[in-house]
């Protein structure tokens, strides 16, 4: 059967497998909203440039309207026939008001059209990630602030370091977030231009009012060159982009927990909502959700790999190569937000192990670099002498298999004369992470009063979105 829609210039329907490979309809269905909201905005516009009559952008328009309805009631069925979505509401008004419909589609193409759709739809996604970012961030400190002054081990090379503060770590996370909300926000803000009126790809001989859709559909302004408005899909790889270096913040996270949750570590205990069991063995409380979290990265970042793949060395304007752009950005978004939402979810019920952290803390002689500070401050030994002489005294508690905290003033002494009492309270976990006052230390003080101006800008933010 001829297309109906661009099928005059055929005699013969498609074959099975160009048909197969040419309908994007499975995956493009998700832009119904996003069509349709297009379609009307360009209908008005047309209407009031005298393009078309208004009783017939009226029609137009409530036959968008009840489209939208049968799809959001599951009553739409769409036709792998008529290939993507944009073809599939078309062809359904024209089902529903007639020949009417045939005047949609004046001064407009299918090239404006998705990129317009995918625009908005990647515009919603982002505004969505950004809030999700601020519900991770809000359950980030405020276990924060709970920890403010509980000791951990900190880590080099995943090598006991210095002790610092779980809160402390903790906001290093709100960091990362407050970052990718900046990217995700400044893609967004590049993003605002319209494509739609540049039509197939030199614009149209209708005198249509590109300002008028553009603000209609809550863009900043028209797209300037028509040619660059159908073969732009930049927006779409900056999200993807911000999105994998995002995900890539949450496989740490992610990672981190799959260890504090193990038995070796014991620093944490996840809830029973975001842990398995095993079907073997009856001892296991899984970190599945944190594992998943960490491979889904994998798949966006594979996204944002295929997404600049396709558009590699495609010649101006429009190819039908860009219709594979949506598997993408729409698989990237959906892992992005499950994997906010379960990093949300398993900081908030989490509960930390003081003891087994504290214990941990001191391990690994993490004060050794408070005792060789001690000797700089309170003898003025130069820093590199005191890194040898307290390697001296590491290497003297490792050869005994104790702790720092277990050799005696005289040990200390039989290493250096001048070493007091004073100078053995500096080996303690909490005078460690009390001294490092420093700006963007790790002392509690530092990290309650970091959490409560992250705390102040999130309500903030949350107000602001609220009026
Ligand atoms: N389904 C197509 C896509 O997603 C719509 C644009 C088709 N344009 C064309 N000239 N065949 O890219």
């Amino acid at each position: 059967m001829k297309n109906r829609m661009w099928g005059g210039r055929f005699s013969e329907g498609p074959d099975s497998i160009m048909a197969e490979i040419n309908a994007s309809i499975d995956f493009d269905r998700k832009l119904y909203r996003q069509d349709i909201q297009g379609s009307k905005a360009h209908a008005r516009m047309l209407a009031q440039q005298g393009i078309i009559g208004a009783d017939d952008a009226e029609k137009i328009e409530a036959g968008l309207d009840t489209i939208l309805r049968e799809i959001e009631a599951g009553q739409f069925t769409f036709s792998r026939e008529l290939e993507d979505i944009h073809m599939n509401v078309e062809s359904r008004l024209t089902a529903l008001i007639g020949p009417a419909a045939g005047r949609l589609h004046t001064a407009r193409s299918r090239n404006d059209q998705v990129a317009t759709d995918l625009k908005l739809w990647v515009r919603d996604a982002l505004d969505g990630v950004d809030e999700a970012l601020r519900d991770l961030q809000a359950a980030l400190v405020e276990k924060a602030l709970d920890h403010a002054g509980t000791v951990m081990p900190g880590f080099t090379h995943l090598q006991t370091a210095q002790p610092v503060t779980l809160g402390h770590h903790l906001l290093a996370y709100v960091e990362m977030a407050g970052r990718d909300r900046g990217r995700f926000s400044d893609a967004r803000a590049r993003l605002n231009e319209s494509p739609l009126g540049a039509a197939a790809l030199a614009g149209t001989s209708f005198p249509i009012d590109r300002e008028a859709t553009a603000a209609d559909l809550g863009f900043d302004r028209p797209a300037a060159n028509s040619l660059d408005a159908v073969s732009d899909r930049d927006f779409a790889i900056e999200a993807v982009s911000a999105a994998a270096l995002c995900a890539t913040h949450l496989s740490r996270l992610a990672e981190e927990l799959v260890l504090w949750a193990s038995a070796q570590f014991g620093f944490i205990k996840l809830s029973d909502r975001f842990s398995t069991g095993s079907s073997i063995m009856p001892q296991k409380r899984n970190p599945d959700a944190a594992e998943l979290m960490r491979a889904k990265t994998g798949r966006i970042a594979g996204s944002l790999t295929a997404l600049l793949m396709i558009m590699k060395g495609l010649p101006l304007a429009y190819s039908k190569d860009m219709q594979e752009d949506k598997e993408q950005v729409f698989d990237a978004f959906e892992s992005l937000g499950l994997s906010i939402a379960a990093a949300t979810g398993m900081i908030r019920d989490l509960t930390p192990n003081t003891a087994a952290m504290r214990k941990a803390a001191g391990g690994g002689y993490s004060t050794a670099t408070d005792l060789a500070d001690w000797l700089v401050r309170s003898l003025a030994m130069p820093f590199r002498e005191a890194h040898h002489v307290t390697g001296t005294i590491v290497a003297m508690a490792a050869s005994r298999g104790v702790s720092l905290q277990r050799l005696t003033l005289e040990d200390l002494q039989s290493v250096e004369p001048r070493i007091n009492a004073e100078a053995r309270s500096f080996l303690d976990v909490d005078a460690s992470v009390m001294s490092r006052t420093s700006l963007g230390g790790t002392a509690p003080g530092n990290v309650r009063r970091e959490a409560k101006r992250w705390l102040k800008r999130l309500e903030r933010e949350a107000a602001a979105r609220t009026t």
